[in-house]
């Protein structure tokens, strides 16, 4: 089994310098850089929009992935695609025709991905499989970081990854909430290949790279 990649969420991150923080997330060692868009409606929190991604796009060079937890996610799609996100992430509870939703993420020439919040089953997946790149199974529920894990997803993580694997699409399962050094191995056991980690990063003790390095070892 090879080893997942480390997705960086900025959710917690210094937002007086999110340049500064994507790029010593870069110098870390992590392999792309989620931006948390949420919009106070679909989750209990407001953050960032397409014009703070834009501006740190030319400070790196990692891929970007927009993760839309708002409502009516179609009006911004193509503002996440054009500030250099090159994978959005929509949740299946926000999308009243979820196939088009991600047909017009493919059409604007990013990878498509859908997500789905803990009580969310994933009935809906065989029918969009033929527009999927991407999977994320929530492990918290969405709007804030910090939370604990929730372990029994990891069911819902293996039944993903079985449905991509019948799939002919290289389609990636991705997990999000409470990834950390103690919960990281179980849920890349259960088959998911991109972690996304923000507090066990961002506020690790001995800083990013450390931090990093200590998944690296728990995934080896
Ligand atoms: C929840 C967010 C968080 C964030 C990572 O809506 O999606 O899961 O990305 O949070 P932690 O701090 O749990 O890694």
């Amino acid at each position: 089994m090879t080893a997942p990649a480390i997705v960086a969420s900025v959710l917690g991150a210094d937002y007086s310098r999110l340049a500064a923080e994507v790029l010593d997330l870069q110098a870390a060692g992590v392999d792309r850089i989620q931006w948390d868009v949420m919009d106070g409606r679909f989750v209990p929190n407001l953050t960032f929009g397409a014009a703070v991604v834009g501006a740190c796009r030319p400070y790196v060079d990692l891929p970007f992935e927009a993760h839309l937890m708002v409502e009516d996610p179609d009006l911004v799609l193509a503002d996440f695609v054009s500030a250099g996100c090159g994978t959005v992430i929509v949740h299946v509870e926000t999308c009243q025709h979820l196939h088009r939703t991600l047909s017009n993420i493919r059409d604007l020439g990013a990878r498509a991905g859908v997500a789905v919040n803990p009580s969310t089953s994933l009935d809906f997946a065989p029918y969009v499989l033929d527009q999927l790149d991407q999977i994320l199974i929530m492990t918290v529920n969405p709007g804030f970081g910090g939370q604990e894990y929730i372990g029994a997803m990891e069911d819902k993580v293996s039944e993903a990854r079985e449905l991509a694997d019948r799939s002919e699409r290289p389609i990636q399962i991705e997990v999000d909430g409470g990834i950390s050094a103690s919960t990281a191995a179980a849920s890349h056991r259960a088959g998911a290949e991109l972690l996304v980690v923000g507090s066990a990063l961002l506020n690790h003790p001995s800083g990013k790279r450390a931090a990093a390095e200590e998944l690296r070892e728990v995934l080896a």
